[in-house]
C-alpha cells in the first residue's frame, strides 16, 4: 500500500445558532485498516445535503452527529481493499463515509453502483435526491394529470427534479424558490409553469396567482411559513408530501406553525404524510429505470453544482443552507 494520509473534517462543536466555518476543523490521520468483513474506501464525491445540518440537532432517521467526530455524510467512493464479501478493488459504492479521504466500513452497509458517465449522476438524479423526488412525489403525493403540484426549495437538488417529474406526469407545476434568477431558471429552463420568489415578499398572495386553481399536491421541503401558506390553498382531498423542513434546520427559532393543523386537514380531507426515501428502496430498480429513461429522452434535466476539494466541504454546506446551490451540490475530493 502506498503511503497515504487520511484528511478528515471534524465537527468540533454543535452549532447553537447558524452553522459557520468555526464549527469544523480539518485534521489528518492514518487511513483506517479494514477488519474482517470490512472494505477500505477512497472517497471520490461527497454528497451535500440539507439533512447534514439536521443531523447536528439530534437523532433523525439516523443517529445525531456528535462533536469531536468526523462529520457524517454520504459519498460516492471507490473500493481500495476488500475484506468483505462481494466487493473488489475498483468497485464503486455509495456509503456513509463521512467527510474524509478514506473510510473502512462493513460490506453489508455499502450499496454497489454501476460505472456510468458522468459519475456525478450517481449522487444526483440516480442517488438519494432523484429517488426522494421520485418516491415522494409519485408514491406519497400521487399526482394525477391536470392537477396542480407545488414544490418548495424548487431550485435545489430534490425540488428541481420533483417539478420536472410533475411535468412529465402532466401536471401544472409551481416552484417556490429564493430569488428572481432561480425562479426564471425554473420556468425558462426546467419547464415549470410558474415560480414564486419567497424572498420577494409573503408567499400567500403570489402563490394564489401562480396556482389559481388551488394546490392538489404540495411537496414540502421547507416547513414553517411556506408550508402554512400552501396548506391554506390546498384543494379538497389534496396531498402534502412532507420531505423535510429546511427552514427549521439552521438556527431558526423553533417553529410554532403551521397554523391550520388539524382544522384544515379535517375540512379539506387532506393527507399530510412524512416519508423517508429508504422506506421505498425495494422499488429502487423501477424508479431508476424510469429516471434513466426520462434523462435519456431529454425530459429530465440534471443540474449539478460541484465544489472542488475536501477542505471546502464545510463552506459548501454552509452555502447550501444559504441557498447558493442550484441543483445537486457535491464536493469532489481531490
Ligand atoms: N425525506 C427524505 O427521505 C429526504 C431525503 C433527501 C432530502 N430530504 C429533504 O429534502 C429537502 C431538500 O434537501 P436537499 O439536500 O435536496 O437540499 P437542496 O434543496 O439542494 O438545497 C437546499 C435549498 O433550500 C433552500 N432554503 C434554504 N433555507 C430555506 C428557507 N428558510 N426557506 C425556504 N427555502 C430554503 C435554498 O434555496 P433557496 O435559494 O430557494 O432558498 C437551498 O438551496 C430538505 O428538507 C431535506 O431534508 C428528505
Amino acid at each position: 500500500m502506498e503511503a497515504r494520509v487520511n484528511r478528515q473534517i471534524l465537527l468540533v462543536e454543535k452549532p447553537a445558532g447558524r452553522l459557520g466555518p468555526e464549527h469544523f476543523r480539518l485534521t489528518e490521520a492514518a487511513p483506517p485498516a479494514p477488519k474482517d468483513g470490512e472494505v477500505l474506501l477512497r472517497v471520490r464525491y461527497i454528497s451535500l445535503d440539507a439533512a447534514n445540518r439536521a443531523w447536528m440537532q439530534g437523532a433523525t432517521y439516523r443517529a445525531a452527529v456528535e462533536a469531536g467526530t468526523v462529520m457524517a455524510g454520504g459519498a460516492l467512493a471507490e473500493v481500495v481493499e476488500s475484506r468483505g464479501e462481494g466487493f473488489a478493488p475498483g468497485d464503486l459504492v455509495f456509503a456513509d463515509t463521512g467527510w474524509q479521504d478514506y473510510a473502512a466500513l462493513p460490506a453489508r452497509e455499502l450499496i454497489k453502483l454501476p460505472k456510468i458517465t458522468p459519475l456525478t449522476h450517481l449522487l444526483s438524479v440516480y442517488g438519494i435526491a432523484g429517488l426522494t423526488a421520485y418516491f415522494g412525489l409519485l408514491h406519497v403525493g400521487r399526482p394525477k394529470a391536470g392537477e396542480t403540484v407545488v414544490v418548495s426549495a424548487a431550485a435545489g437538488s430534490v425540488g428541481s427534479l420533483v417539478g420536472q417529474i410533475g411535468k412529465i406526469k402532466g401536471c401544472r407545476v409551481v416552484g417556490i424558490a429564493g430569488g428572481r434568477e432561480k425562479c426564471d431558471w425554473l420556468t425558462a429552463e426546467l419547464g415549470f409553469d410558474a415560480a414564486v420568489d419567497y424572498k420577494a415578499g409573503p408567499v400567500f398572495k403570489a402563490l394564489k396567482s401562480a396556482a389559481p386553481q388551488g394546490i392538489d399536491v404540495y411537496f414540502d421541503n421547507v416547513g414553517g411559513d411556506i408550508l402554512e401558506a400552501c396548506l391554506a390553498q390546498m384543494n379538497v382531498r389534496g396531498r402534502i408530501a412532507c420531505c423535510g423542513a429546511i427552514s427549521q434546520y439552521d438556527g431558526a427559532p423553533s417553529g410554532t406553525g403551521p397554523r391550520g393543523v388539524p382544522g384544515l386537514l379535517v375540512i379539506r380531507r387532506l393527507v399530510m404524510q412524512g416519508f423517508v426515501v429508504m422506506d421505498y428502496f425495494k422499488a429502487r430498480d423501477q424508479a431508476l429505470g424510469d429516471l434513466q429513461s426520462w434523462v435519456a429522452a431529454g425530459k429530465l434535466k440534471v443540474q449539478e453544482d460541484v465544489i472542488e476539494g475536501l477542505e471546502n466541504t464545510p463552506r459548501a454546506l454552509i452555502g447550501l443552507l444559504a441557498g447558493e446551490n442550484r441543483g445537486k451540490r457535491m464536493v469532489r475530493v481531490g
